[in-house]
C-alpha cells in the first residue's frame, strides 16, 4: 500500500525562526532583567532533553496528563462528536494518539491538523500519524500558535486541542491574547482542549523543576548552547547554574540561569556584547500553574462557555473543556 504525502500548509518564511530568534535575543538580553523565551529551547538536542525531562519522577505532569486523557478520551469524542482535531505543538506524541483512536472509534473523525513551527517535525509527525490512520486525511500547518490560527483547515466541529501545560509558558497577558485568538479561529460550537497544571505543594512543584538527576539543569542551559550554534555566541555554558524558583505571588515557577562569575558574551550575529554581574540571573521559563476559578475566569473572557473540567486521581494536573460561544 502507498500512503499519500500529508498536505502541509506554510505559513512562515524559511527565515522565520532566525528572524524571531534575534530579535528575542537582542530584546531580551538587553533588557532588565535579562530574559530569553522559551521557546529557544527547543532544538533537537532540547526537545531530547525535553522528553527525558517528561520520563522522570519528578516531573508529573505528563503522567498526570495521560492518566486523564486515558480515562476521558471516549467522553471528550463523544462530548465534542469532532470530526476535525487540530493539535497545536508536537503532533506525534503518545496523547495525541489517544484522542485520534477514541475520536476514530466514536466514527465522527475525518481529519487531523497538527500545527507546529518546525516543518521537519510537522512532517515526521504527519508522516507517522497516516501510517497508522491510513483513512484520516492529515493536513499540517507549519505556524506560531501565538500568529496564525487564523484559515485553519479541517471540517467543523473542531477540537483545538492544547496539551501539557504549554499554556503556563505564555505570560498573563499573552494568554489572553491566545484564547482570544482561538475563538477568533474557531465557529460557535467548536472546541478547546486545554491541559494546565496546577497550583500544589511549593516542594512538589521545585522538585519537578529542578530533577535529582540534573536533566531539567541541562534542557535549562541548552538555551545557552542554541545562541552559541545559531548567532555564534560565546557563551561558557557550564559557567551558568540552573535555578528553579516558585514565585507564590504570581503562582508560578520561573526557570533562572546564574552566571557563577563575571562574564562578557560576544554575540557577533547580533552585533552584541552583552554583560553579566557574578550572580546575576537570566530568565528563561515562565510555567504557570492553575486553579479552576482563574482557568474559568480567562476562559470566560475569552469567549468560551465551560464544557468539562478533569484532573488526574492526585489533582496535581487538570484537562478541560471548552466550547465557543
Ligand atoms: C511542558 C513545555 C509546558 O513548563 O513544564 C519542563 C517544559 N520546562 N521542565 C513546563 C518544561 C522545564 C514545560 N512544558
Amino acid at each position: 500500500m502507498t500512503l499519500i504525502d500529508p498536505t502541509i500548509d506554510i505559513h512562515l518564511t524559511p527565515d522565520y525562526a532566525s528572524r524571531a530568534l534575534r530579535a528575542d535575543a537582542r530584546a531580551g538580553l538587553t533588557a532588565e532583567p535579562k530574559w530569553l523565551a522559551p521557546k529557544w529551547f527547543y532544538d533537537a538536542r532540547g526537545s531530547e532533553l525535553f522528553e527525558q525531562i517528561t520520563r522522570l519522577p519528578e516531573y508529573y505532569p505528563t503522567r498526570a496528563e495521560r492518566e486523564i486523557l486515558d480515562a476521558r478520551a471516549g467522553e471528550i469524542a463523544a462530548l465534542t462528536g469532532a470530526h476535525t482535531l487540530v493539535e497545536l505543538g508536537s503532533g506525534s506524541s503518545e496523547k495525541t494518539r489517544l484522542l485520534l483512536q477514541a475520536l476514530h472509534d466514536h466514527g465522527t473523525l475525518s481529519t487531523f491538523v497538527p500545527l507546529d513551527v518546525s516543518e521537519v517535525a510537522l512532517r515526521d509527525a504527519a508522516r507517522a500519524i497516516n501510517a497508522d490512520f491510513p483513512a484520516l486525511t492529515v493536513h499540517g500547518v507549519v505556524g506560531d500558535f501565538t500568529a496564525h490560527l487564523d484559515r485553519l483547515p479541517g471540517e467543523a466541529p473542531r477540537v483545538v486541542a492544547f496539551l501539557g501545560g504549554t499554556i503556563g509558558n505564555l505570560l498573563p497577558a499573552e494568554r489572553a491574547e491566545f484564547y482570544t485568538s482561538v475563538r477568533a479561529a474557531l465557529e460557535p460550537g467548536e472546541w478547546l482542549l486545554l491541559g494546565t497544571d496546577l497550583v500544589k505543594d511549593p516542594d512538589v512543584l521545585v522538585r519537578a523543576y529542578d530533577d535529582a538527576a540534573g536533566v531539567t539543569a541541562e534542557f535549562n542551559r541548552n538555551v545557552l548552547r542554541v545562541l552559541n550554534r545559531q548567532l555564534g555566541a560565546d557563551f561558557e555554558v557550564e559557567a551558568f547554574s540552573h535555578r528553579a524558583i516558585w514565585d507564590p505571588e504570581n503562582e508560578w515557577i520561573e526557570m533562572h540561569l546564574r552566571a557563577d562569575r563575571a562574564m562578557s558574551v560576544l554575540i557577533p550575529e547580533i552585533g552584541l556584547e552583552v554583560e553579566f554581574a557574578e550572580g546575576e540571573e537570566l530568565s528563561t521559563e515562565v510555567s504557570a500553574k492553575f486553579r479552576r476559578e482563574g482557568v474559568e475566569a480567562e476562559l470566560t473572557k475569552g469567549g468560551f462557555a465551560a464544557g468539562a473540567w478533569w484532573t488526574d486521581s492526585e489533582d496535581r494536573f487538570a484537562l478541560s473543556l471548552w466550547q465557543a460561544l
